[in-house]
């Protein structure tokens, strides 16, 4: 919500104060567990995507081409020869991401995104950690001020992330490679069920949804927009699902790739 700190709090009908409580909260379920899960969980994937990005190494799967999204599309002079389809016009250095052209966007999107909006300000800021619990800071001023009124740029990210999913439907396209020509293995599966979900994830966003059905005074005068923001809609239900499936498959495909690129295993081929 963007209640502002100076709104006064409702007082209950016939102008009486609030009940006094002594008590944090009167809540006797496990209403940390969520917020709890959610650090442990954000914690965790920042801190591998962080070593990942930095590797600088097992990336990219020459034999059957594989790219692993973190590094696409890899745009630095130090990527792998075969590695870069869209040029390497960035230097090397090792601050800066092979893929630094996406990942700063890929980043803003999740960051300022509706559904992990909740998740951090509920777990990291405990802002408030749940209903019927206390904000644990003295003052609240929701997203009316700098930097959290730049969480509205979020539409904008939006647009960066769909060019971002096509890039990646692009190396899922590109992968059915091997030294004969044609081939298909379990990478592929991975790379392909991934971009799946990135388009699933994607396309339920609240911006999404509202580009494609909103503004409109009168859906029966735009079946096809009413068509499509139904389906979005369905999707948009399953937002923080997707949220976190994806980052389970960005990690398990970078892993997967990493892995055969590395040598500690072989890629299961069906054709190749
Ligand atoms: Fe989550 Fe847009 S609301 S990606």
């Amino acid at each position: 919500t963007t209640t502002s700190a100076r709104t006064p709090r409702p007082q209950p009908r016939g102008g009486r104060a609030r009940a006094a409580i002594a008590a944090k909260t009167l809540r006797t379920d496990r209403w940390w567990f969520a917020p709890l899960i959610t650090v442990v969980g954000l914690s965790a994937w920042v801190i591998y995507a962080t070593v990942r990005v930095f590797m600088h190494k097992w990336y990219w799967v020459e034999q059957y081409h594989y790219l692993t999204p973190f590094y696409s599309p890899c745009v630095t002079d130090r990527c792998v020869e075969g590695s870069s389809h869209f040029g390497q016009f960035l230097p090397g250095w090792w601050i800066i991401p092979d893929a630094a052209l996406t990942l700063p966007f890929l980043l803003l999107f999740r960051l300022t995104c509706y559904y992990y909006r909740k998740a951090y300000y509920r777990s990291f800021w405990l802002s408030p950690p749940a209903c019927a619990v206390p904000d644990g800071h003295q003052s609240y001023s929701g997203e009316t001020r700098f930097p959290l009124l730049g969480q509205n740029l979020h539409r904008y990210f939006f647009y960066a992330a769909a060019i971002i999913s096509l890039i990646n439907t692009w190396d899922a396209i590109l992968a059915f490679h091997s030294p004969e020509g044609f081939g298909f293995g379990l990478g592929n599966i991975i790379l392909l069920v991934n971009v799946v979900m990135l388009w699933a994830y994607t396309i339920s966003c609240h911006s999404c949804r509202h580009i494609i059905g909103g503004r409109l005074k009168h859906f029966s005068k735009h079946p096809m927009r009413y068509k499509a923001w139904t389906g979005v809609s369905w999707l948009n239900v399953r937002h923080m699902q997707l949220a976190w499936i994806t980052l389970g498959t960005l990690a398990l495909t970078d892993f997967y790739v990493m892995a055969v690129a590395a040598g500690w295993i072989n890629d299961l081929r069906f054709i190749n």
